[in-house]
């Protein structure tokens, strides 16, 4: 860490001190923007889904695709660009050139630095041919003349040319290369999860300078204050993904062992990955399931789950602990499972990794927010308990880690304490 962080400082220097631009490129003039082949137009609005383009270029309230919405960093807060076909405020001067070397490079039409809060950094694995289509959706669009708020990063994070000095020391321009050992629906699948998907842009923790750490992929991180758990063999849920279980979850969001898909996942599963075909869902999940490589629970996870809930039913029947009291007031009238036939919709809480990581942020923010039935799965709602108090919440929290089997979260109520806080904001 020493040598990188000197190298640092002193690319932040030389970034400060010569303004580290690339060339622009010619703006596009509208008399050559053609309207194109609606075919290329719909594979690219499929497209636009399993990147979540949407998602992050949508603000609150705004129109798709205008930009605006808020990206709170440690240094400032960032906003999305609009990517609509605006001539001036969006992209609809940008020539297909100019946007391939966004995605590809991370650098703006007028030849600035873009940050990478934007995740070109995996954008760059996504072929000429796939960018096409997406240009072609984006220029389809309508144009919304719509101005996103200045990008409020402290001095010095604001200025541009100190992402040249980022680049060098973090972002590896080579695309991903298919490998040969694995079969092609695996390579379909690492194509689109570590490309367009950019899925461990949350589920990979970052070093200080916001790179991911590569060492630590799918190690799982904590993101706007959503934790996203590890998908590699330190996944915390106890009974592992398979291929059949991951297909489930990204398909429908839903998993008998694992629960379902809220918070910022639910927005990849239900809005993202919702027009991606069967066959690319099918190629995602046996690439991730091999991240995991537990063969050896595959033929026991039927059994392995009823005993392991057989188990917190018995802890739970042991326990006459106020956390206790209060889950079965609570929860167990929804949350409540067979030991042979768990449900996704009762998400089994011993079974969950939002009980079962090593990051309680999860559970604690579905008790203080709920799950409304625009968010997680479509039409289902989980009540908010807000109005608990900090000691409820932490005995409560504290005994569903004992029914789960686990070593109690340490710091507990600052966590909570500063996530009611977050929250208000
Ligand atoms: C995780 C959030 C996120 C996702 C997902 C995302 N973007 Fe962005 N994008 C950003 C942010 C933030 C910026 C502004 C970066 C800056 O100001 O340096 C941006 C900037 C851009 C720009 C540069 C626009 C300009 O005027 O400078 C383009 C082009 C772009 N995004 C296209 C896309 C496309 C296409 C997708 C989907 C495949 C996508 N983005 C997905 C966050 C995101
Ligand atoms: C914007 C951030 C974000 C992105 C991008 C993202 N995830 Fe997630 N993911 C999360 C969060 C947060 C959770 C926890 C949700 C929950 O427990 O309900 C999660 C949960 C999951 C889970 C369930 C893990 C568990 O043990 O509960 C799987 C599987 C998963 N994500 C796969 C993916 C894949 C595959 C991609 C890429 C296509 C992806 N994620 C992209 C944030 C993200
Ligand atoms: C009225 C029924 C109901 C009650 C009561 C209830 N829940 Fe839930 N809970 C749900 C539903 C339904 C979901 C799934 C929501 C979705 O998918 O959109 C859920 C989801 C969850 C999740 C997210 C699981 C995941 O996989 O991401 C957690 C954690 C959770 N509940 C914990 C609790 C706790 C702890 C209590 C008691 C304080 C509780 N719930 C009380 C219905 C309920």
């Amino acid at each position: 860490m020493g040598k990188t962080l000197l190298v640092a400082v002193l690319l932040i220097a030389a970034g400060l001190f010569f303004v580290i631009h690339q060339p622009a490129l010619p703006p596009l003039e509208a008399s050559e923007s053609a309207p194109a082949d609606p075919a290329l137009i719909e594979r690219g609005r499929v497209l636009a889904g399993i990147g979540n383009c949407a998602t992050c270029h949508t603000a609150d309230g705004g129109k798709s695709y205008a930009g605006g919405r808020a990206f709170p960093t440690g240094f400032g807060t960032l906003y999305a660009a609009n990517i609509t076909p605006d001539r001036e405020l969006g992209i609809g001067s940008w020539s297909r050139e100019a946007f391939i070397r966004a995605m590809h490079k991370g650098i703006d039409r007028d030849g600035s630095y873009l940050f990478p809060a934007f995740p070109y950094t995996h954008f760059k694995n996504v072929t000429n041919d796939d960018l096409d289509a997406l240009y072609a959706y984006l220029m389809s669009l309508k144009p919304v003349a719509y101005q996103p708020p200045e990008n409020g990063l402290r001095f010095p994070f604001k200025l541009r040319s100190l992402q040249w000095g980022w680049q060098l020391l973090f972002f590896d321009s080579k695309p991903l290369q298919p490998d040969p050992g694995q079969s092609d629906t695996w390579n379909r699948g690492a194509y689109l999860a570590e490309g367009l998907g950019h899925c461990t842009a949350c589920h990979s923790p970052r070093n200080a300078f916001g790179a991911e750490k590569k060492d630590r992929a799918y190690a799982g991180a904590l993101v706007d204050n959503w934790y996203a758990p590890a998908l590699n063999a330190q996944q915390p849920v106890p009974i592992h993904w398979t291929e059949q279980t991951l297909y489930d979850y990204l398909r429908s969001g839903q998993s008998p062992y694992q629960g379902v898909a809220a918070g910022s996942m639910s927005e990849v599963v239900h809005k993202g990955l919702k027009q991606a075909s069967d066959k690319d869902i099918r190629a995602m999940a046996v690439y991730l399931a091999s991240l995991g490589n537990d063969d050896a629970q595959q033929n026991d996870a039927a059994a392995l789950a009823a005993s392991t809930i057989d188990g917190a039913q018995q802890r739970t029947a042991n326990d006459r602990s106020h956390g206790e009291n209060l889950y079965i007031g609570a929860c167990t009238g929804c949350h409540y499972n067979a030991a042979d036939k768990p449900i996704a919709l009762r998400a089994e809480l011993s079974l969950n990794s939002a009980v079962t990581a090593d990051d309680p942020t999860n559970l604690l923010r579905v008790l203080l927010q709920g799950i409304a039935a625009d968010q997680g799965t479509p039409g289902f709602v989980m009540p908010e308990f807000a109005t608990l108090s900090d000691d409820d919440i932490v005995s409560l929290a504290d005994f569903l880690r004992r029914r789960a089997a686990r070593e109690p979260w340490p710091d507990l109520h600052k966590r909570l304490t500063d996530l009611r806080k977050d929250l208000q904001k």
